[in-house]
């Protein structure tokens, strides 16, 4: 018999542009598990786009959706989750990721110029509310990454990796 899988939900986190949806996709096909990626989840409970809620409702609204979304999400086994950006940045889902049990935690990190050129390429590139501005962007990038650091029992540097090579790096350490 299989040895039996230590965790049933891999998290991914870490800025925008880390890879969290497209590694998240991968993992999950590989795995056999469910994706979910955390903005789309929001996107389809409100029938909303995610700048649309920014935008109409701001960013604390979106905040909320987002905590409601993420302890939904955390409630299914053998998924692989996708988080936005912002999650690890609210003590409360902070707490909710670290008391899940059998819930493994993996930062994918980049240095902030690498994440915002990745950004940059993507077709969508305009549509990031909180990238709009890159100094604000830096700065959220600074406050974060201790959280992503610490919320993290994996870690991933992904500078200079396809996403093949990142998804081979995180099924070597998860
Ligand atoms: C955000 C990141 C986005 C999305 C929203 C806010 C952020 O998710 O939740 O635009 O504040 O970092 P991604 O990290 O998936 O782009």
């Amino acid at each position: 018999a299989p040895a039996p899988a230590a965790f049933d939900r891999l998290v991914l986190t870490g800025f925008m542009g880390s890879g969290k949806t497209t590694i998240g996709a991968l993992l999950a096909k590989h795995l056999g598990w469910t994706f979910l990626d955390l903005d789309h989840e929001i996107e389809r409970r409100t029938g909303q786009t995610v700048p649309g809620l920014f935008a109409q409702h701001g960013e604390s609204h979106f905040r909320r959706l987002e905590s409601s979304a993420l302890a939904s999400v955390l409630g299914r086994r053998h998924v692989v989750i996708a988080l936005g950006g912002g999650v690890p940045e609210e003590l409360g889902n902070r707490l909710l990721l670290e008391q899940t049990p059998r819930t493994a935690v993996v930062y994918l990190e980049a240095p902030f110029e690498e994440l915002l050129e990745r950004c940059l390429r993507q077709p969508n590139a305009t549509e990031r509310p909180n990238l709009a501005d890159t100094v604000l962007a830096a700065q959220r990038f600074a406050r974060r990454q201790r959280h992503y650091e610490h919320l993290a029992r994996f870690r991933v540097v992904t500078t200079g990796r396809t996403a093949l090579e990142t998804l081979d790096d995180v099924l070597a350490v998860a």
